[in-house]
């Protein structure tokens, strides 16, 4: 069976750290390891507009920005269809027809939907697209048959509702027509979540928490050098607790032991600096300058790529155009597969026509 890989994000803003280290580097990883048969990467724009529906703007105008974000950070468009949702109608009619085989209360409990109501605070005035936007994700990802989404801990209960909905479908109509997908989850622990610079667990423009894969190097320095820590560690020679420490958070998720080599020798690896600063003698400051020259370093050839790219901005549209053009004449493909489970394929099936034939021409 051939290895398929779609996944995504909602254009609602520019790509932070958390999504590169959750997604975005695996991604890139994923298409050039040459495993994978097929990459979708998909801007989910409907899916923003489920709770964006009276600011359509923010979405239109961050196209480009998560497009701009994907492209520096290596997806390659020669190796990744990159895509833009709303441009394949074909998901939507597929979303209405998996949209029967959804019970409410399934909706209803589905951990993600539940946490982001509530974050949201709709209240009684629950959009119904907001609401059943599990039932579109699935849509997205079976209309690529694909077999392997690369995505945070956050997405797990929508995998799970995409499985069912598979099961349900080839179940119902006798066939073998969708394909199961699994989640890829980012295998570094601190990679699950990564917290804002304020240690919430949130990552968002509004907190002003979030370091941005885009952000210009003293804006990111000086959000290094004020990020929470453990604010039991006030002298130096405290000893300090690394649980919950954002900076040591951030450590696990980007440093690797050639940073230490080049930034800060006197220290193997990580589990060296951690070792002293749990001892205590080992000041913040000092850990998160070595946090930003990580940092730095890390995203210095993606803003670099982004100035290229950001040169020619009709070369980007264009990509996407051609990826969205790609794309729909996939999941037509499927579409029509999944109509003919359904036996709703009435013009493509002449036995259809024979057997109304047959029954009357006996009367
Ligand atoms: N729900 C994802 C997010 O909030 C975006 C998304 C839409 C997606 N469709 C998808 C992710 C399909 C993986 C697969 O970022």
């Amino acid at each position: 069976m051939s290895k398929i890989i779609l996944t995504g994000d909602r254009p609602t803003g520019k790509l932070h750290v958390g999504h590169y280290v959750g997604s975005l580097r695996r991604r890139v990883e994923l298409q050039n390891s040459g495993e994978y048969d097929k990459i979708y990467i998909m801007i989910a724009d409907a899916q923003a507009l489920t709770d964006n529906a009276d600011n359509p703007a923010k979405i239109r105008e961050n196209i480009i920005e998560v497009a701009l974000d994907y492209m520096s950070a290596g997806l390659d468009p020669s190796k990744s269809v990159i895509l833009i949702q709303s441009m394949i109608p074909e998901l939507t009619e597929l979303t209405f027809y998996y949209a029967n085989l959804v019970t409410i209360a399934r909706l209803e409990r589905n951990p993600t939907i539940k946490s982001e109501l509530q974050m949201r605070g709709f209240g009684n005035s629950i959009p119904v697209g907001f609401y059943t936007y599990p039932i579109s994700q699935a849509a997205d990802i079976t209309a690529f048959k694909a077999t392997t989404v690369p995505a945070g801990e956050d997405q797990m209960p929508m995998i799970e509702q995409t499985q069912e909905i598979v099961q349900r479908f080839n179940y119902t109509y006798q066939c073998e027509t969708l394909v199961v997908p699994h989640i890829l989850l980012p295998d570094n622990q601190a990679c699950l979540r990564l917290p804002g610079t304020d240690g919430k667990a949130k990552m968002s423009k509004s907190l002003g928490n979030a370091i941005y894969l885009s952000e210009d190097p003293d804006e990111m320095k000086k959000k290094i050098m004020s990020m929470y820590t453990d604010p039991n560690h006030i002298k130096i020679d405290d000893p300090g607790n690394i649980e919950g420490n954002t900076v040591f958070t951030y450590l696990d998720a980007f440093s690797r032991d050639e940073h230490f080599e080049e930034f800060l020798p006197e220290y193997k690896n990580l589990d060296e600096l951690k070792e002293h600063y749990q001892r205590g003698g080992l000041g913040d400051v000092k850990v998160k300058k070595f946090l930003n020259n990580v940092l730095q370093s890390e995203l210095q050839p993606i803003r670099e790529k982004r100035k290229e790219l950001q040169k020619d901005i009709p070369y980007v549209y264009e990509v996407l155009k051609k990826g969205s053009e790609k794309a729909r004449e996939v999941a037509a493909a499927t579409l029509d597969e999944v109509k003919s489970s359904m036996m709703i394929n009435y013009f493509e099936d002449g036995a259809l026509i024979e057997a109304s034939v047959k029954k009357y021409s006996s009367m």
